[in-house]
């Protein structure tokens, strides 16, 4: 399955899909050169991303042809899960220039059709001299520009709930009708309510009110033990 790509940025009359170069790629190795930012043992990773890339496609986040933001992405650690799987195109977006300067040299080089871009948004444990304030970030994609977004442990470091619904309002915008979206969240019960962006912790009710106000959620697991890595997963859709 291929897919045209004419969004912004991208070459116009191209048929591209998201693929690794070569498929012998070691991609523990590739990635156990990240310096900065979020970046867990290699192996772990690796084997977290398979694991979640196939849960995305068993559950409709992501499929064949579908264009992919991948909001708050790090060192590119789910784009691992994505690749050889018919998907259109892939697009990381984050805070840490060296991140994405990382996914630039070590990662880009080695893939078709996926591409990063630095998001000088303000956080205060990854990017604490952001430009943009994160109560009033606006993603560099026009509306309706992707079929899914994936934001993995990213609201867990957001620190109010205010800048959740304008994150959650960005990525509606930046959504196709009926676009999919992943995001995951540490919920109060069971843990302690907490602003602190190393892990942030929001009311139960407050985080289905603001998903509600755009997106049906139709499937969610975990986040039911106060367990430091335990994180309720949102699977959902813009109404
Ligand atoms: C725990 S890491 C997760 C990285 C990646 N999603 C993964 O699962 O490996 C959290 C990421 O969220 C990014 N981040 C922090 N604030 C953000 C914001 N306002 N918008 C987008 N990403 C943000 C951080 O820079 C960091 O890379």
């Amino acid at each position: 399955m291929t897919e045209r790509l004419t969004g912004p940025g991208r070459s116009t009359n191209i048929f591209l899909m998201l693929r690794s170069k070569n498929p012998s790629t070691d991609w523990r190795e590739v990635f156990s050169k990240a310096t900065h930012g979020h970046a867990p043992p290699a192996q772990e990773a690796i084997d977290a991303s398979r694991a979640e890339g196939r849960e995305f496609l068993d559950h409709g986040i992501v499929f064949p042809g579908a264009e992919v933001l991948d909001l708050g992405c790090g060192n590119g650690r789910q784009l691992f899960g994505l690749l050889d799987k018919g998907l259109g195109s892939y697009v990381g977006a984050d805070p840490v220039r060296e991140s994405i300067d990382f996914c630039d040299s070590h990662i880009f080089p080695l893939v078709e059709g996926a591409r990063f871009i630095h998001l000088d948004v303000l956080n205060e444990f990854y990017n604490p001299k952001g430009k943009m304030l994160p109560e009033q970030v606006v993603l560099p994609f026009p509306d309706r520009s992707f079929d899914s977004v994936i934001a993995g442990s990213v609201f867990t470091h957001l620190g109010n709930i205010e800048v959740c619904s304008r994150q959650l309002g960005e990525i509606a915008r930046v959504l196709k009708p009926r676009g999919k979206s992943f995001s995951s969240w540490f919920r109060n019960p069971p843990n302690p309510l907490s602003s602190d962006r190393m892990r942030s912790v929001f009311r139960e009710g407050d985080i289905r009110e603001i998903v509600a106000e755009r997106f049906d959620i139709f499937h969610s697991r975990g986040g039911a033990k106060a367990e430091f890595h335990d994180q309720w997963c949102l699977f959902s859709q813009k109404r």
